[in-house]
């Protein structure tokens, strides 16, 4: 359903951030805001922001911000259309019907939730006590409260559920779009799932969207699962997310595991941020999902093979979207189930406490692989297979800090890494040479970092007062640090919310994009000089660029004018320079000072 802008606006204005935040948050007054400790990550000093007046929040630590609609989604975990409609109930605003065909849209769907929902509690119903199944589970130790809150059934298959799910008015068609039921050749249906015992598959806000079924003895399929639906899309949810998302979010951390034992024993032993992938290669959607709730992991995958480079693909995409993976390795042949069921809780802790962060992981793993890890041939390897994570991490500090472990675990010099490292990224720093139109460069590190140090109190004085605004100039950030620089001359508040206020377009895209994403540490000094230098650098760049094209042109003339001396003298002061600004900065010395 869509909504028009005036109904929005209208929702919008009715619901107050300041009421809808306090629900969550403590907040205390902090000058035209409020300030609390933020709800979306862990931290002992406030820096969760919320605006009344212009009705927006902010959390300057972890970056993620928005209206009050974005407050909602966050928080519940809900889609935009779905907060509309909770703001809305909440504030008394009557939704206008919507046309025929998207009623019936809706409503079919409500069927086919229900329809799923009569489904899951006929399996619940089957699962009588002193049962094979029953006794399956029994063995398996899951415990009676476990079964109950993962809401685990059995089917016995044949017609049973065909026939009460008919019983209850829903038709064959109905039943086949819900993946319930298969079809034999001759076109007669009857139920998918035959004596297994069945987990539902829940959506984030705990409605059942499909099942797994595993059968009870070593048969095949082992597992048996429900096909796509209208309601399930398997790439874009987590098993057991419904049940550990408040866990996940309050340690701020979850651990991935594969199966749907995994993920149930660990609740049962008060792991409860566990979730399951259920066996299928990881998907950006559910990396995503994740990160509304957290941006840590710790990933626990067989020690087979297909494990390990299912791992490594997992470890890969997750550095791309910003977390921090550990790698939790358990003895060959275990899985997570097997090792709480025979070692208990504690030897769990312990081994997801000493879990690798994951570039140990994949250190060890590109070593192990050599025959030789320690030849000039082995170690040129392990570097080239490594490097590709080095640059997805996020983070340049810890990045740094990895440098240097590979370093000494490889017993290389650490320039050597750098100078390959140099070389991969080169097609990506090419994208900032600036001769390109600046709307297709991405923003260069160092202006995210300054832009996120202009809004950090402890910072903003002292670089506004060092930086100019020509060192911009060119690059994809310079209309935004333009409106920096006229606020400040303006004498104007410089806050996430005045900026804003500044933008349109392309900018405010681009500033929505640098603001909302999240840094895992507030901006230090020696970051800031390093941006700035980094600046300074292309700055530089691109004036000895210029003046090179003007000394090429002038020269062409043949003409030994006093501007091509003019321009001669230009650039040796370039030169110079550039040449005292990387000495200054080798040195650790700047003229910026906090
Ligand atoms: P595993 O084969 O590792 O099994 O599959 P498991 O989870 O340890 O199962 P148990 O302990 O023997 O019961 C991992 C996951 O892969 C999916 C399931 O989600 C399973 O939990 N899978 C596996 C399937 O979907 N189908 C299969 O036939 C096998
Ligand atoms: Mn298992």
């Amino acid at each position: 359903m869509s909504f028009d802008d005036s109904l929005i606006d209208r929702i919008r204005n009715s619901a107050d951030i300041f009421d809808l935040v306090s629900g969550h948050v403590q907040l205390k007054k902090a000058g035209q805001n409020y300030r609390g400790l933020c709800p979306f990550h862990s931290e002992r000093t406030p820096s969760f922001n919320v605006n009344p007046s212009k009705q927006i929040f902010k959390c300057f630590g972890c970056g993620i911000g928005g209206d009050v609609f974005r407050f909602v989604m966050e928080i519940e975990g809900l889609n935009f259309p779905e907060a509309v409609r909770l703001l809305a109930e909440r504030n008394a605003i009557p939704l206008p019907a919507s046309g025929a065909r998207e009623q019936q849209g809706a409503e079919d769907r409500k069927r086919l939730y229900a329809l799923m929902t009569e489904a899951a509690s006929f399996f619940r119903r089957n699962l009588k006590p002193n049962s094979p199944p029953h006794r399956y589970l029994t063995d398996r130790k899951i415990e009676p409260p476990v079964q109950a809150g993962f809401g685990l059934g059995y089917a016995p298959g044949n017609l049973t559920l065909l026939k009460h799910l008919k019983g209850l008015g829903y038709s064959d068609a109905e039943l086949e779009t819900c993946g319930l039921v298969k079809k034999s050749e001759a076109g007669e249906i009857s139920d998918k799932f035959w004596r297994r015992v069945v987990f539902p598959i829940r959506s984030l806000s705990g409605q059942t969207i499909a099942f797994g079924g595993r059968i009870l003895d070593d048969g095949f399929p082992k597992y048996l699962n429900s096909p796509e639906t209208p309601l399930y899309h398997k790439g874009d949810h987590l098993y057991g997310l419904d049940a550990a998302r408040e866990e996940i979010r309050k340690r701020d951390v979850a651990l991935l595991v594969e199966g749907y034992f995994d993920c149930i024993v660990p609740h049962q032993f008060g792991f409860c941020n566990t979730v399951a992938s259920l066996g299928t290669s990881l998907t950006d959607a559910q990396i995503r999902l994740l990160g509304r709730f957290t941006r840590k992991v710790v990933i626990s995958f067989d020690s087979d093979a297909a494990g390990l480079s299912a791992a490594l693909r997992s470890i890969d995409l997750f550095l791309q979207q910003g977390f921090h993976v550990n790698v939790l390795q358990l003895p060959e042949g275990s899985d997570p189930d097997s090792f709480l069921r025979t070692q208990g809780a504690e030897a769990f802790r312990e081994l997801v406490q000493s879990s690798a962060p994951c570039m140990e992981f994949v250190l060890s793993h590109s070593m192990n692989r050599q025959r030789d890890p320690h030849s000039p041939a082995g170690k040129q390897q392990v570097v080239n297979e490594i490097i590709p994570y080095l640059l997805k991490m996020p983070n340049r500090i810890e990045r740094a800090e990895y440098v240097s472990r590979v370093a000494s675990r490889l017993r290389i010099h650490e320039s050597l890494i750098l100078l390959e490292m140099r070389k991969r990224a080169r097609p990506g720093r090419q994208q900032l040479q600036l001769n390109s139109k600046p709307a297709e460069q991405s923003p260069t590190q160092a202006e995210t970092y300054l832009l996120h140090a202009v809004f950090q109190d402890r910072t903003q004085e002292s670089l506004l007062s060092s930086l100019e605004a020509e060192l911009f100039d060119g690059l994809p950030c310079n209309e935004i640090f333009g409106k920096v620089f006229e606020l400040r001359k303006r004498c104007k508040e410089i806050s996430v919310f005045s900026l804003r206020e500044q933008l349109s377009g392309e900018s405010l895209e681009l500033f929505d994009r640098l603001t909302l994403r999240a840094l895992d540490k507030p901006v230090s000094k020696e970051l800031i000089i390093h941006s700035i230098r980094a600046l300074k650098d292309l700055q530089l760049e691109r004036l000895s660029r210029q003046i090179q094209e003007e000394i090429v042109r002038e020269e062409k003339n043949d003409s030994d004018t006093p501007r091509l001396l003019e321009l001669l003298r230009r650039k040796e002061r370039l030169r110079r320079e550039k040449l005292l600004g990387a000495v200054e900065h080798a040195a650790g010395e700047s003229e910026f000072y906090v």
